[in-house]
């Protein structure tokens, strides 16, 4: 009998967008979501809803569940496949606060007051409003990541710091205590991994932007999708040339219609030589209609049965446990703390 070589395990991808807004916005999709759903195939995939990183900013406590639905409807509509993937909500998992707090013992104060995310936020809000919840959120982030031994994080631009610090935390965690955690890589796709505003494209398309005409939400009327694309902020001059530097609102555009359609950027700007931007804007309008309009009918299906979602979302928070205790459990071994025994197991 010959004997088969045992397939190399699959390597593990973990992934999350908050539940911030009644909806997912064109950058999550483009700069994060699309790439989940391409990945899922090829790697044993977790994706899950982080809500408790969603009350680090102010928060409605009766929008919280209602969102968090939302945004569970939304990565299925958008392809992820709860039979494929681990799905789930964070806070169903409560290993992921409980690593965070052993995590922000080895973490310097200074260390987190490097985070520019951090910065950015209170900077807007002042200092004063901040929370230590927002202070500490990227430990947490650490933590959902450090708790599946990921290998691999799929996300966009804006996370690269967070992802370099849980990179830290996993080798400081080893050196100190012994070889616990994977030590974890960023995937950020260059040419998708930052959407711009619509109307300041020197800012990212957030969920939180200045004007509600800067992003694209997808659960909006794609009528008003449509509106958006059209009074999109442009460049001077006519050309339409990708260009970052010179014509970043052009060239943002040209970034949104090769993803969505899979045209290279350089045969779409060969298709609109001599064109105006109206022009490009119209069809692009017409592109993120198409694309919008069945996403959000699937998602509208999904969140009509909101006890079906609960039960996939049960069922993935279950598997999450599984991996999640296991990894707690020798995190609190390898920390020392003295076991916990049931007072059966005593007597
Ligand atoms: P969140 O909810 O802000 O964003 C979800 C994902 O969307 C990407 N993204 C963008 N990509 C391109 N252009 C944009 N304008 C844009 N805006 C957002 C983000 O990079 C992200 O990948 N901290 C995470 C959530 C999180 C997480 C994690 C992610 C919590 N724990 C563990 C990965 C692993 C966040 O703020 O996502």
């Amino acid at each position: 009998m010959t004997l088969q070589p045992t397939p190399a395990a699959k390597k593990r991808i973990l992934s999350g967008a908050k539940p911030t807004a009644d909806s997912l916005h064109l950058g999550n999709y483009i700069g994060a979501v699309r790439n989940w759903v391409d990945m899922q195939a090829e790697y044993d995939a977790v994706f899950f809803i982080p809500d408790l990183h969603a009350i680090t900013v102010d928060f409605d406590p009766s929008e919280l569940a209602k969102r968090t639905r939302i945004v569970a409807a939304q990565y299925i509509a958008a392809g992820i496949d709860p039979d494929k993937s681990i799905f789930f909500v964070q806070s169903h998992v409560p290993e992921h606060a409980q690593l965070a707090w052993a995590l922000n013992c080895i973490t310097g104060f200074g260390e987190a007051s490097r985070m520019t995310q951090f910065k950015d936020k209170t900077q807007k809000s002042g200092a004063d409003t901040a929370t230590l919840g927002l202070f500490a959120y990227p430990t947490l982030m650490a933590a959902d990541i450090l708790l599946y031994r990921t290998d691999l994080v799929p996300v966009g631009e804006d996370q690269r710091q967070h992802l370099e610090l849980t990179r830290n935390l996993a080798q400081r965690f080893n050196t100190k205590f012994g070889d616990t955690f994977t030590v974890p890589e960023a995937t950020i796709l260059k040419e998708s991994a930052k959407i711009y505003d619509l109307q300041n494209p020197s800012a990212k398309m957030s969920k939180t932007g200045e004007s509600p005409n800067g992003a694209i939400q997808l659960l909006e009327d794609p009528k008003i999708a449509a509106k958006r694309i059209k009074s999109a902020v442009t460049d001077a001059g006519t050309e339409i040339r990708f260009d970052p530097e010179e014509k970043p609102g052009v060239s943002n555009l040209l970034t949104i219609y090769s993803s969505l359609t899979g045209k290279p950027v350089a045969d779409l700007e060969a298709e609109y030589e001599g064109k105006m931007y109206g022009h490009l804007k119209v069809d692009l309008a017409e592109v993120v209609v198409d694309f919008v309009t069945p996403l959000r009918n699937r998602t509208n299906e999904l969140m009509a049965d909101p006890a079906e979602l609960d039960r996939l979302l049960a069922l993935g928070a279950e598997r999450a446990r599984e991996i999640a205790s296991v990894t707690m459990a020798q995190v609190y071994e390898r920390m020392g703390f003295l076991p916990s025994h049931s007072l059966a197991g005593v007597r």
